[in-house]
């Protein structure tokens, strides 16, 4: 922890310019008038009662999903294990689908999808929910249980969401596998979750290529035990080789299923999906969330933060392989009644513009994306949306990692022609929900900061011994008080959950333990929270998240590296780019090394994924470590960021070897 406060420490100094951010936006007074709560006392006012009773309040808002039996307890603590509404019985499919087929939205379209390659379709409540009842009877055909694991490795395609809905609705955990991650990968998020199914697709468009999805799961499925069959949606026309017995078309088990399938009544409590994140350490945590209190929170965010409508065209660039494209293109937006613009591919394909010819033909009014896109739209120049009539948008949203003030200022003019609210949305796989942001109806926005959290969230920046930080006083951020979209553990692991999240600020006899982020923070006079980002060795790059301990051990495989230390720079575009300190073992003598930089990078992409490829590969004869044997990435960051070392190098076992890092750095 002391290297962790040192980070943060060391952070908090970087923020120094975005301190002297004094811009301030109040709310459009007409998106004010027509919006959910549309004034600041308004939201004080919900803010203050949600605060005098945090349950009573998310029980207020649990009675806006439906529920097969009402629940007897709304919550249940046993430090660090949370119940919400217990008792209670209900279904997500049923939530996001057959609420709405009594009303007039059954005819409405829930998912307006583009292929990249230009094809579209649009599936309405009805037709979606027809879809689902199919794949989940196709499923229970193929043996699948009440709560049994199913992988779900796609590209954004509908049925991405077809097969997570079916899973939701016979009560199966889904387990949804970014589609850019390697066979590697899939492999180790399968066997950790004992998933007994994989859905798959053939091969999925991107930047005009095809990624070839089936034949990295046959890689994956070679040593994973668990999985007896294989569902594959045909995407493309291209030739894919089927295992027989295992594998089977998604047209052919869909085309005999039936249209009908009750939903399973399910417990609040039972689990909805994992999803794997990076931890600090080299394994991925696999999260877990459950049913009501993430319905719940979900709900209720996307219809405050988004300020949803029922004319809205709702456009989340996230990709359902990450928890923002669960929460808020899936759950949230369908529990809703929203319709979701989904598009397949690359923003700059076939130009830079597709997003917003997107929005222009589609008349979306909702965006929600990334610093990190937000970033690459300004180096590609405002030409592109300047070719497009973007006068239906009317709200933007950003998420996954601080956003820089230009950005924000860029993003409010070029793409929101002034006149759109920002909503900066702080929150992560773990917290299932947004935790905190403006209300873009009540809230002044500053470029930078999440604002304020939401009512019935209750978080603080706080020092190492627990006291609140002072105004811009940089300090760890917390959350004090569990809340409904809560984690309920690391699957298969509750000692790391306790460790990973609540042995910082553990439950003494005097104190109630509080939930650790891993960012660090600071809070201004007006209370507004700036992230300063992570104190943990996790890195944020374009927006995902990383463990160096992950990518340090994918490097470590290779047979030529002893030793591995990424670390990251700051990075115009992706927010950090990765560095790699690699030392190599004597094998490597004579090797090229320019060559052996390009095998080696190569090699993190086929272990992990493309996100994680180093984009700088260093060699060293030997890496800083403490006596005790730790690398200290501390003072490698040191040497990437400033080229120099000027921190605190009393616990460095051999001084020399800064030295030659430093030497190496200058060729
Ligand atoms: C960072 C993504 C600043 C933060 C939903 C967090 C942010 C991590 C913001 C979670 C934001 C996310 N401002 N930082 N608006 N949103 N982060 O699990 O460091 O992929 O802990 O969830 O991203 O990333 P995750």
């Amino acid at each position: 922890m002391v290297l962790a406060m040192a980070k943060a420490k060391e952070e908090s100094t970087r923020i120094s310019s975005v301190m002297n951010e004094h811009r301030m936006f109040p709310p459009p007074k007409t998106f004010a008038r027509s919006s959910h709560v549309g004034s600041k006392t308004a939201l004080k006012n919900l803010i203050d009662a949600a605060s005098a009773d945090i349950v009573g309040f998310w029980e207020e808002q649990a009675k806006d999903i439906v529920w097969f039996a009402p629940w007897k307890k709304p919550f249940v603590w046993k430090h660090p294990l949370a119940q919400w509404f217990v008792g209670g019985t209900t279904n997500a499919s049923m939530n996001c689908l057959d609420r709405h087929l009594g009303t007039w939205r059954r005819t409405k379209a829930a998912i307006i999808w583009e292929g990249e390659p230009g094809d579209t379709r649009t599936l309405t409540y009805q037709q979606l929910h027809s879809e689902v009842c199919k794949a989940a009877n196709a499923l229970l055909g193929l043996g699948v249980k009440k709560g049994d694991v199913v992988a779900i490795y796609m590209g954004m395609v509908p049925e991405a969401v077809v097969a997570m809905l079916a899973c939701a609705r016979i009560g199966a955990t889904h387990n949804v596998v970014f589609g850019g991650f390697s066979s590697e990968a899939l492999r180790e998020r399968i066997n950790d979750s004992h998933a007994v199914l994989l859905i798959t697709q053939d091969a999925a468009w991107r930047r005009g290529e095809l990624v070839h999805l089936k034949a990295a799961a046959d890689v994956s499925l070679k040593a994973c035990k668990s999985v007896k069959h294989v569902v594959v949606l045909q995407r493309t026309s291209e030739r894919t080789s089927m295992k027989a017995g295992r594998d089977h078309w998604w047209h052919e088990v869909l085309a005999g299923a039936s249209r009908v399938n009750e939903p399973a009544k399910l417990p609040s409590e039972h689990p909805l999906f994992i999803l794997y994140t990076s931890g600090s350490t080299g394994k991925p945590k696999g999260i877990l969330h459950t049913t009501g209190g993430y319905l719940t929170q979900v709900a209720y965010t996307t219809k405050m933060v988004f300020d949803l409508r029922d004319d809205d065209v709702y456009f989340c660039t996230a990709d359902i392989g990450w928890v923002t494209g669960h929460s808020y293109i899936v759950y949230g937006p369908l529990m809703n009644g929203a319709t979701i613009m989904m598009y397949e591919g690359a923003p700059n394909w076939p130009e830079p513009d597709r997003f917003w010819d997107i929005i222009e033909r589609n008349a979306v009014s909702i965006f929600y994306t990334a610093p990190t896109a937000i970033r690459a739209f300004m180096k590609w120049g405002e030409s592109w949306p300047r070719k497009h009539d973007l006068s239906s948008l009317r709200l933007l949203g950003t998420v996954g990692e601080p956003i820089n003030p230009e950005a924000w200022m860029w993003y409010h003019s070029v793409i929101g022609g002034e006149r759109c609210p920002i909503v900066d949305t702080w929150w992560q796989t773990e917290t299932g929900a947004i935790m905190i942001s403006p209300l873009p109806g009540a809230t002044v926005t500053k470029p930078g900061t999440a604002t304020k959290p939401l009512p019935g969230i209750l978080v603080d920046v706080v020092q190492k011994d627990g006291t609140s930080c002072k105004a811009n006083e940089g300090g760890l951020l917390v959350v004090k008080h569990p809340w409904p979209s809560m984690l309920r553990t690391i699957y298969g692991n509750d000692e790391r959950y306790r460790e990973a999240y609540w042995s910082e600020f553990p439950k003494t006899r005097s104190h109630p333990g509080w939930y650790f982020t891993g960012d660090g923070a600071r809070r201004d006079k007006d209370g507004y929270i700036w992230i300063i980002g992570r104190v943990d060795d996790v890195v944020n790059v374009s927006g995902h998240r990383l463990g160096t301990a992950e990518i340090e051990s994918a490097l470590v495989s290779h047979k030529h590296v002893a030793e591995a230390a990424v670390v990251a720079r700051p990075d115009e575009v992706k927010g950090n780019a990765l560095v790699a300190f690699v030392s190599l073992k004597s094998s490597a003598k004579g090797v090229n090394l320019d060559k052996l930089r390009e095998e080696l990078r190569n090699h993190v992409a086929d272990e992990i994924g493309h996100i994680a490829k180093p984009d700088e590969v260093r060699f060293a004869d030997a890496l800083p470590k403490t006596r005790s044997g730790k690398i200290m990435r501390r003072l490698l960051r040191e040497i990437v960021v400033g080229g120099s070392v000027n921190g605190d190098v009393s616990t460095l076992e051999d001084a020399g070897v800064l030295e030659r890092l430093r030497l190496n750095d200058d060729e």
